[in-house]
């Protein structure tokens, strides 16, 4: 029998929640925790309790059709799962620091009621919302060989995906930048998938599968290797310090292991789910090994991180033939839905940071773009699409995402000509300085944020229409863009 009617994850019937619970969720996130970014937060202190979700935001986010595949990247994926990750991790202990002043009352107004009741109420509506695209890969009736060959699929896909970023980020000349963004991503996050599989774990959600063929999220080796290149490139706070410079898709997998985590009846789905995201863990360190066998050395080699890909592979068999023996088909079906919605989580999530890396790896490029475009506009269309804001110095904007096309472009002059008029960033550390007259593209669903550096600067940002930014990319040779 085959049966497409029963997805994971169905935004319809929430639609008719959608007034009540944008509602609930303004009031979420007017919490002091979540208010937007000063200057001075752009990494936190290893301050688990303040995640600035740039709440003016949710007063013009509709909600109203869920994120589609192809929009992952956008503000309404970004804001949905920085909410989940918030609200999620209310029920993750991280104990009050010492000598930070005001700390325990910070840790109870975090963890506080308020939060935990919210959070729980609007869960539900921004899980179906911002994860119905994962749709309904899996079928009935599916073999569970099947699902042994996606498994497979993900870590050479991943593998190369990796091997191709590597080598662009190597081209470019951004590889200890690259690699910090990487790391912000898989390093930073990967306590919150570790934590959001090993309560379900404890809870019993894999008890019919024996210890040895369960999926494992901590290994030592993998951990010791990531420890090395994350403190080698300077990610070496705990989470969530790097909060503002987290992918949407970065966070969906958290999130998604976090949505499967927090019902028993999606104890099948997270089984396959985790398998996945060893997969994704696996398939990164044998990619860096070979990338960088300098900081690899001494710990994992090449050669040990394939026999860990096939090891696995075999452990996920072994654990469907105790699914299958026990619950037949319905058990590998659901099983595999949990494979399936991860791997596809796992494409988009490559296809964001590859087009996120792109960009930063290549920003001069995007200046030059945004010169062009400039000249354009002056030629063909002066009353292009524009928003101007006039901010005061200090004025510093969380990061975000934007759904079109725009170009940042400075109007003012500042105390002298030349001056620095702002900073503009899109990774750790990174500091584009923009005086009158400088413009740089961001295509839209690139994470960027900047601070006024002077009194008072203006700046443009005219909307450009997609199909002059695909002329423009089509004239780049292929090897400055290529990614997976
Ligand atoms: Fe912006």
């Amino acid at each position: 029998m085959v049966d497409k009617s029963s997805p994971l994850f169905d935004f319809a019937p929430y639609l008719g929640q959608r007034e009540e619970v944008i509602g609930l969720i303004r009031e979420f996130a007017s919490h002091h925790a979540f208010r937007s970014a000063t200057v001075e937060e752009l990494a936190l202190e290893e301050d688990f309790y303040r995640r600035p979700l740039r709440p003016e935001d949710l007063e013009f986010l509709q909600f109203k059709k869920p994120v589609p595949a192809e929009r992952v990247s956008r503000l309404p994926a970004l804001a949905t799962q920085r909410l989940l990750l918030s609200l999620n991790e209310v029920g993750v202990a991280r104990l009050p620091r010492l000598d930070v002043e005001g700390e325990f009352a910070r840790f109870d107004a975090f963890y506080g009621e308020r939060n935990q009741v919210l959070g729980a109420r609007i869960r539900p509506f921004l899980e179906h919302y911002g994860f119905a695209f994962l749709g309904n890969e899996a079928q009935r009736g599916e073999a569970a060989t099947t699902y042994v060959e996606r498994l497979g699929s993900v870590i050479d896909d991943e593998k190369a995906f990796w091997a191709e970023i590597f080598a662009l980020l190597v081209r470019n000349n951004y590889l200890v930048e690259g690699l910090r963004f990487i790391m912000i991503q898989r390093w930073s996050l990967a306590p919150s998938r570790r934590v959001a599989v090993e309560r379900a774990v404890a809870s019993g959600y894999f008890n019919s599968v024996m210890g040895d063929d369960r999926p494992d999220l901590a290994t030592q080796t993998t951990d010791a290797l990531l420890a090395r290149v994350a403190e080698f490139v300077g990610v070496t706070r705990r989470e969530h310090s790097y909060w503002q410079f987290y992918l949407p898709t970065s966070m969906a997998k958290s999130n998604l292991l976090y949505a499967l985590g927090s019902r028993p009846d999606r104890a099948f789905a997270l089984l396959g789910a985790a398998f996945v995201a060893e997969a994704e863990a696996i398939a990164f360190s044998a990619a860096l090994a070979e990338a960088c066998p300098h900081l690899v050395s001494p710990g994992v080699t090449h050669a040990d991180a394939t026999a860990a890909a096939e090891r696995l592979v075999s452990r996920f068999a072994r654990a469907l033939v105790q699914m299958e023996s026990r619950f037949g088909g319905e058990g590998i079906f659901r099983t595999g839905q949990g494979v399936a919605v991860a791997e596809k989580m796992a494409e988009r999530a490559r296809w964001d940071l590859g087009e996120q890396l792109k960009w930063l790896s290549a920003l001069e490029r995007f200046v030059q773009f945004a010169e062009k475009i400039d000249k354009r506009i002056a030629d063909e269309c002066p009353d292009i699409d524009r928003e101007t804001f006039v901010e005061p110095r200090d004025m510093c904007s969380t990061t975000h995402v934007h759904n079109d096309h725009r170009l940042v472009v400075i109007r003012s002059r500042g105390e002298a000509p030349g001056a620095p008029q702002m900073w503009f960033w899109g990774n750790l550390g990174m500091r584009h300085e923009m005086k009158e007259g400088d413009k740089v593209l961001i295509p839209d669903g690139r994470l960027h944020g900047s601070t006024v550096v002077c009194e008072e600067c203006t700046y443009d940002q005219p909307i450009i229409p997609e199909e002059w930014i695909e002329e423009l990319l089509r004239g780049l040779p292929a090897r400055v863009t290529a990614a997976a």
